[in-house]
């Protein structure tokens, strides 16, 4: 069978474009999730677009390791150096440099001929392997390019040291055989191509980029480039777990096999959500939350019978846990572990009694623990250091139009309390925080959800705060009182923002 490598782009193609700032903490928990999953290269980042990313590709570079990690660049020597200063502490760097070749790209967005493109294309090559012995070429939309010029551009850059050769569709245009067709015609007319691994990059913007990327992959491509639940540009990316479970469930029609954990999978797309704070769809294939229901009665009639007759992946194989153990508030440490475990998570010692003690809490205000409302206490913060504290709050309201909050905060160890007015108790709330930390970043948007059963379900609150330089951080909270969870979230969000520390240097 011939090897598949999987390229994680989450942490560039997929956050970058969504305008998410997420810290340094939060990326690397993606990463050694990543890591886990079993990806082969993880992107971290693209350096030299602000210093947030050039640190955060440090960090990871330092950290992660058993994996390449790869940051892109554009083809300039500035950017190069940043992205090999980056990857300076990387066990395996790897840098992803290139250039547009499609004729808008060149002629509008460029102003380049195609010469200078090849030009310009091969001297990024042959500078960033001054820097490492990895690289790899991406042909900017490369499906929109003529198919001659595209194997010249390619046909160069190995010559010049590149490793892998990257032909994304990047505007989402391909029909599948067309894109597959493309990838063959790279493989059969760039005659040094077998000194280069060919890799598939799609975005989704006809709904194709599952189809396309398959259609890469059955052509000969042996990278496989996407992120978890497909974030990213526009409608999005390949998402890795379907091409992944296709590989998976298909490997008759593929012959390609990838080193990727399946029962990861479940896992990696929840802490990505969460994360991001992009909500996956319910119907999403693979990791939605109803992939694995069967609804109708007529279906379920047959799975009961037999599984396979509406079930062509288990959900084990992803991952998604089969509870046998009901948490409440009478389980032990031991029942508490194991249900971790099974979520992937190891804990024991200090760290296990921590979250034995939040369990009781909880367990306290719900009847039953279920899975969701483990993952929100395994990941309550965020990933951060909180170090605005909500004390209490308290809202008053004539159930009409008016609202009064009354909160009571402490900031790196002051405790300050002030009211507020709002249309209703969530803006009176958000109100008063803002008179109390001086925040002025904008409100850009507020969902609630439930995200467990029952009538005592914990409410999980997603706060996005836009900041002045147009920037949005997530933030999130959790609660069975959907006012606190609201609260915990706009806080979540300040902290990442780290207003507190422009409040402290203030006062
Ligand atoms: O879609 C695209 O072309 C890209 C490249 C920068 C790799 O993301
Ligand atoms: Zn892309």
């Amino acid at each position: 069978m011939r090897k598949l490598y999987v390229f994680d782009t989450t942490l560039r193609d997929g956050e970058q474009s969504l305008g998410i700032t997420l810290n340094v903490k939060e990326k690397l928990e993606i990463s050694h999730q990543l890591v886990r999953l079993g990806v082969d290269i993880i992107e971290a980042g693209f350096p030299a677009s602000s210093p947030g990313d050039m640190e955060s590709v440090k960090t990871i570079a330092k950290e992660v390791k058993g994996v390449i990690i790869c940051g892109l660049t554009r083809a300039a020597v500035q950017d190069i150096d940043l992205c090999a200063e980056a990857l300076h502490n990387a066990e395996y760097p790897r840098i992803h440099t290139g250039i547009g070749v499609s004729p808008v790209h060149m002629e509008k967005k460029l102003k380049l001929t195609p010469d200078q493109v090849v030009e310009q294309a091969v001297a990024a090559v042959k500078y960033a392997k001054k820097y490492v012995s990895d690289v790899e070429f991406y042909a900017e939309d490369a499906f929109r390019s003529s198919p001659t010029f595209l194997a010249r551009v390619i046909e160069n850059v190995i010559s010049a040291g590149a490793t892998v050769v990257n032909i994304p569709d990047t505007v989402g245009y391909a029909n599948p055989w067309e894109y597959g067709e493309l990838i063959n015609y790279v493989i059969n007319n760039v005659k040094n191509i077998d000194r280069a691994i060919v890799s598939v990059h799609c975005h989704n913007d006809l709904g194709m980029a599952t189809a396309n990327s398959l259609a890469g992959i059955k052509a000969g491509a042996s990278q496989l480039e996407g992120t978890i639940n497909g974030i990213g540009e526009r409608a999005g990316n390949t998402s890795l777990e379907e091409v992944i479970m296709s590989i998976y469930t298909r490997r008759d029609g593929y012959g390609v096999e990838s080193k990727i954990n399946t029962r990861e999978i479940s896992a990696t797309s929840r802490l990505v959500s969460r994360i991001t704070g992009v909500t996956v769809p319910d119907h999403k294939a693979i990791v939605g939350a109803n992939a694995f229901n069967h609804a109708s009665g007529i279906h379920q009639d047959g799975v009961l019978k037999d599984r396979k007759t509406y079930e062509i992946i288990q959900p084990e194989t992803i991952g998604v846990p089969q509870n046998i153990i009901s948490l409440t508030a009478r389980s032990g440490r031991h029942a508490l572990q194991h249900c971790l475990m099974e979520l992937g998570y190891t804990i024991e010692g200090a760290q296990l009694d921590d979250v034995y003690q939040r369990f009781l809490q909880l367990a306290d205000q719900k009847k039953e623990v279920f899975d969701q409302d483990l993952y929100v206490l395994m990941g309550d913060s965020g990933g951060i250091e909180s170090s605005i504290v909500l004390q209490s709050m308290s809202i008053a309201t004539n159930g009409v139009e008016m609202a009064t909050a009354t909160v009571i905060l402490e900031i790196a160890g002051k405790t300050i309390t002030d009211a507020a007015c709002g249309n209703g108790p969530v803006n009176a709330l958000f109100n008063t925080i803002d008179r109390i930390t001086g925040n002025t970043a904008i409100l850009e948007d507020y969902t609630l959800k439930s995200v467990t059963r029952s009538s005592e379900a914990l409410g999980e609150a997603t706060v996005k705060l836009r900041n002045n330089d147009g920037r949005l951080v997530v933030g999130k909270g959790f609660s069975t009182d959907i006012i606190e969870a609201s609260a915990k979230a706009y806080i979540n969000a300040l902290d990442k923002r780290n207003l507190h520390t422009e409040l402290v240097t203030e006062s």
